[in-house]
């Protein structure tokens, strides 16, 4: 039988983990997971976790999710994979299809990868080598927020602005041009977040009127920049963001990654703002957590400007996973369960209820900015000592919470079938480790 400390002597011998300075483990408890249920992790012997923070912002509903499940079950009996060049097969079509249909057909060619950060090297490849095939190739730079992060890879991190990820790789780097962030957290006392965002605006409006000529595309995460501790912003910057894009002949790239998927109370953060972008990165919560998959959808302009008898003018890009058809059915199957469930509505009276169950913890003295943007509640803690974010976490284990701070910031980011009983556990113990965790 597996115990846990023997799982974790086997881990610390053979598996790097990702994110992770590894020498934090002579001391820090790595968590062996033995199967999940729910909101629930367990670990080998019978200790549980509350998976609050949907294992990297992946899960929507719940672990070992027996209609998920299901989908990927009668896939496997099917089919496992084929290459997605030269071949097809229904669950990527009828994905497509679905993705497309939730644009109004607008943004109706859907390419696959596997992870987040492919998505974003598709999305700004694509968008260089249009600009390229219609004769603008000095287009190839990116403008991109500051605090944003977009993944880990080295076309990613160029639009990344997260130092402890970026520095280390900065000469791998390709320079970009770095736009304020409209996160509120900036703004002036008194200014209000759409004030803000539209004073960010205009600097946007700046540096595309200065450097539009070599600028491909805009990258943003619509209305909160996650990694960079939940930054939330008003719709209004987006809308302005697309009409200086339409303007200035740049497009814009939203990269709903970790804000997709319902995240922010609606199925795309970008309906918010009314407006859509011209490439749309999808990943973590459009397999519910299950697989690995990712899809750029793109409009027709774009998919036009590669249509043509010379090869080298198509979008050459590949992964040997690309529309795996195990992952493309655990995405159709969440994507019924939205329709079956009206997921959206049920999380928008899920969410207000937890409002009132959070209620202690925006109150408590040490909490400042308490915010929510639909199934993301996040808040920063004053008075914080060296090394917070781990000894919160490690509190937070203690009381069957698993909760990663960034920083000072702490952030709820359940998934989508947590109940009553589970959110008022989760608010009461986060108020005792505010009281206790320095
Ligand atoms: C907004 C955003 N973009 C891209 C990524 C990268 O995704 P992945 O970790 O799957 O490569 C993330 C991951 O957290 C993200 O939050």
């Amino acid at each position: 039988m597996t115990s846990n400390s023997d799982l974790v002597a086997r881990t610390l011998r053979s598996v790097w983990h990702p994110c992770t300075q590894m020498k934090v483990h002579e001391r820090l408890p790595m968590v062996a997971v033995s199967h999940g249920k729910g909101a629930w992790l367990y670990d080998f012997e019978g200790h549980r976790y509350l998976d609050a923070i949907s294992s990297w912002w992946v899960n929507l509903f719940g672990h070992a999710n027996a209609r998920i499940n299901a989908a990927i079950v009668a896939q496997l009996e099917r089919l496992e994979h084929v290459m997605l060049a030269g071949f097809t097969h229904e669950p990527a079509v009828l994905l497509s299809e679905r993705l497309s249909a939730l644009t109004g057909g607008r943004l109706g060619h859907c390419f696959f990868a596997s992870d987040g950060s492919s998505a974003v090297e598709i999305a700004l490849k694509m968008s260089h080598h249009f600009w390229r095939n219609r004769g603008q190739p000095d287009k190839s730079r990116f403008a991109y927020l500051t605090g944003a992060y977009h993944g880990e890879t080295a076309g990613a991190l160029s639009v990344g602005d997260v130092a402890l990820f970026r520095d280390a790789y900065a000469p791998l780097l390709r320079p970009g041009v770095a736009v304020p962030s409209p996160d509120w957290r900036h703004a002036e006392p008194g200014e209000a977040p759409a004030q803000y965002a539209g004073r960010c605006a205009a600097a946007l409006e700046q540096a595309l009127r200065e450097r539009h000529r070599e600028i491909a595309a805009l990258i943003v995460e619509p209305l909160v920049q996650c990694a960079n501790g939940m930054g939330m912003y008003d719709p209004e910057y987006l809308r302005r963001a697309r009409a200086l894009c339409d303007q200035y002949d740049v497009h814009l790239i939203a990269d709903e990654i970790a804000v997709g998927c319902g995240r922010t109370g609606t199925f795309l953060a970008c309906e918010q703002a009314g407006i859509l972008p011209d490439l749309l990165c999808l990943s973590k919560g459009i397999s519910a957590g299950y697989l690995p998959l990712s899809v750029v959808l793109s409009t027709d302009a774009m998919y036009d400007a590669f249509y043509h008898d010379d090869v080298a003018r198509g979008f050459l890009h590949s992964h040997s996973y690309t529309g795996n058809p195990l992952a493309c059915a655990a995405a159709i199957a969440t994507l019924s369960i939205f329709d079956q469930d009206a997921v959206i509505e049920a999380n928008r009276r899920r969410a207000a209820r937890i409002d009132q169950l959070a209620r202690p913890v925006a109150a408590h003295r040490r909490v400042r900015n308490f915010r929510r943007t639909g199934m993301i509640w996040a808040f920063e803690v004053d008075g914080v000592e060296p090394l917070f974010a781990r000894r919160f976490s490690a509190a937070a284990l203690e009381r069957e919470l698993l909760l990663r701070p960034i920083g000072n910031t702490v952030y709820f980011m359940p998934p989508y079938v947590i109940d009553e009983e589970q959110a008022a556990l989760l608010t009461e113990r986060t108020v005792e480790l505010l009281d206790r965790v320095p």
